[in-house]
């Protein structure tokens, strides 16, 4: 795991969206894990700032998201697929059917198959960005007994709902998810995760310096062979 810490999240976005914009610019049929929430948005406002400026095309790249909740159709203002129209695809000239979503409606087993052949059919996901939960999850994989594998329906922990749900007023927050697994991301063969604030200090200190363990999913990534950390100084201020 290589560590780096910056001033603040606008740093952070800069730096993992160059990473980002320089891979899509050498290889531009690329394939890109996105996350969603707040940690990420820097990244993205960086790689719509350089598209803008005509230095990155997004054309024939395909991506795939971590996660979505059940229970909420796609198009549902809190849905995460929203979250990313919104914060990014359109935004940019990323085309909609190269646009991969695990949905949260499906079929469990059947929905974990299709997005595992999906993400093989198109050679495994190159560059995969990640936030990190207060509990150390990673996706939706919550604290458990046991690391997963493949896109799986999860319960959401309360440390999850506490922090997700101030961004749904008027709708109840679902209490489920599909989220990619532990095994899928670990396949990415790079990973940029990104942590800010307080809130996640202990957490990056678990996963950096903590026993390889379930009961903190993001602690995995320590046996990731190219997995870069990037952080602000409230979030390294456990280290
Ligand atoms: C979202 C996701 C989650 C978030 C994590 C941090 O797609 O996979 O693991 O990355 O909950 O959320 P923020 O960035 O909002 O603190």
């Amino acid at each position: 795991m290589e560590v780096r810490v910056f001033k603040n999240a606008g740093e952070i976005g800069a730096a993992a969206g160059k990473i980002i914009c320089d891979f899509v610019n050498s290889k531009p049929d690329c394939v890109l894990g996105f996350a969603t929430g707040a940690s990420p948005v820097p990244t993205y406002d960086y790689m719509i700032n350089q598209f803008n400026e005509g230095k990155v095309s997004f054309k024939d790249v395909t991506t795939f998201n971590l996660d979505e909740y059940c229970g909420l159709p796609a198009d549902h203002k809190n849905s995460y697929f929203t979250f990313m129209k919104e914060n990014l695809f359109s935004k940019v000239d990323i085309q909609s059917k190269n646009i991969n979503f695990l949905d949260g409606n499906a079929d469990e087993e059947q929905e974990s198959k299709r997005y595992a052949e999906a993400i093989k059919a198109k050679g495994g996901i190159d560059i995969q960005i990640l936030g990190i939960g207060r509990n150390g999850h990673i996706a939706f994989n919550e604290p458990s007994d046991e690391f997963t594998d493949e896109a799986w329906k999860v319960t959401l922990s309360q440390s999850t709902i506490d922090a997700n749900s101030i961004y749904f007023d008027d709708t109840e927050m679902p209490r489920s998810a599909m989220t990619m697994g532990i095994g899928s991301i670990m396949r990415s063969k790079k990973i940029i995760l990104i942590a800010t604030g307080n809130s996640k200090a202990q957490a990056v200190k678990d996963m950096i310096k903590g026993p390889v363990t379930p009961h903190c999913p993001a602690s995995i990534l320590q046996q990731h062979n190219d997995t870069v950390i990037l952080l602000d100084e409230a979030a390294a201020s456990l280290l």
